[in-house]
């Protein structure tokens, strides 16, 4: 197992630049997911790290080594691609084997790891199928059991999940994240699903328009996201974002105006918005952070109640998605289902604005981050 540093890397296709100065760093086996929209340089920053292809600038070390001048072959690493690239003719030992003998390592070696790692897949049944007589979720594991019949450096998955139904992708996450919490490798994994990559995760780097909009631990990037890319990004159902003007003194503390049908409220924040006092900013708040009211909650600095109309209720099971609007914003809310309000009524909200974050309207930037967070 080996670290994994990638350093300034840049790339351009033509005029176009794809990657604008990447860099990431993870110790040796630790689990990375890089996620971001369509289009944004994931697959492009993976093939740079596999050696498939060249960057424009900047340096992949995996280990104590600069990997630039190294082919594919050579780097020591083991790749999962989206669409499996399983060799259609060759049945299911054969795909997983085809390396190995390709590396010249003996056959009784050979037949030793497919049992290990047929066994640790759970494919032993299907060692003499073609992929054609295979489901994609066999089929991906196949593709994984290449890779692991390898002892690699470094794994490399690209968005290998994306081809199987729901169900399917939440097992073999599942699997996923097991086999590395087992075998402790460093793995670097592709998603565009946010929910993928938190869960998978130790490091999560958020990639949008070619750079790195945050990285870090899935409960800092959830929690302390550093911009209202990242915050809208990460979260299900996404982060609230409410224009609100700002009152108040650092005295008194400050205060966001709300206005719901008509009637006024203030929700008071613990965030220093100074410069902003008479502007307005972009508070964001998780839909969990509105609730149903809950007594004893409400003495805390930074929860307060308010009434709110019922525009949507959705239930989910385990909670119930209120729709309500705030100052002309649709604002989303997770209540305790038989807490819910009814449709076209009001209902009671309260709101926990102890964990909120601020935004500016223009640049979307963060605002009134706790002292030991300003730069
Ligand atoms: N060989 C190429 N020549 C020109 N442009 C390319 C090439 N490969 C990728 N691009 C462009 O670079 C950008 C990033 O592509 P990339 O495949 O890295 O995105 P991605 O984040 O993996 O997207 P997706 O989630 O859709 O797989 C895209 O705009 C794409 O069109
Ligand atoms: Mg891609």
């Amino acid at each position: 197992m080996s670290s994994l540093t990638v350093k300034n890397l840049k790339k351009s296709f033509g005029s176009t630049q794809v990657l604008k100065g990447i860099d990431l760093s993870i110790e040796a086996g630790q689990f990375l997911t890089l996620v971001g929209p369509s289009g944004c340089g994931k697959s492009t920053l993976l093939n740079i790290i596999a050696g498939l292809e060249t960057p424009s600038t900047g340096e992949v070390w995996i280990g104590d080594r600069n990997v630039n001048r190294l082919g594919p072959k050579d780097r020591d690493i083991a790749m999962v691609f989206q669409n499996y690239a399983l060799y259609p003719n060759m049945n299911v030992r054969k795909n997983i084997s085809f390396g190995l003998e390709m590396r010249k390592v003996p056959k009784g070696e050979q037949d030793r790891i497919i049992d290990r790692v047929a066994r640790m897949l759970q494919i032993e049944p299907l060692l003499d199928r073609k992929p054609a007589q295979l489901s994609g979720g066999q089929r991906q594991r196949v593709a994984m059991g290449r890779a692991l019949a390898r002892d690699p450096k470094l794994f490399l998955f690209d968005e290998p999940l994306s081809n199987l139904d729901a169900k399917l992708r939440v097992n073999m996450r599942a699997e996923i994240k097991e086999l590395h919490q087992r075998l402790g490798t460093t793995i670097v994994y592709v998603t565009h699903d946010q929910i993928e990559a938190m869960t998978l995760g130790d490091r999560i780097a958020v990639l949008h328009n070619g750079e790195v909009q945050q990285f870090g631990s899935p409960s800092d990037i959830y929690e302390n996201p550093a911009n209202r890319f990242v915050a809208g990004f990460i979260g299900s159902p996404s982060m609230n974002f409410i224009p609100c003007e700002v009152t108040g003194s650092p005295v008194s503390g400050y205060g966001l105006t709300m206005v719901s049908e008509g009637r006024e409220f203030v929700l008071k924040t613990g965030a220093d918005l100074q410069s902003r006092i008479g502007k307005t900013v972009i508070l964001g708040i998780r839909p969990e952070q509105i609730t149903h009211v809950m007594a004893s909650h409400l003495e805390e600095p930074f929860t307060c109640a308010a009434t709110c109309p019922v525009h949507l209720c959705e239930p989910t099971g385990p909670d119930t998605l209120v729709t309500t609007s705030l100052n002309q914003t649709k604002v989303l809310a997770r209540v305790r289902p038989d807490a819910a309000g009814l449709l076209g009524q009001d209902m009671e909200l309260m709101f926990d604005l102890s964990k909120a974050v601020f935004f500016d309207p223009d640049t979307g930037s963060r605002l009134g981050l706790p002292l030991d967070r300003a730069a």
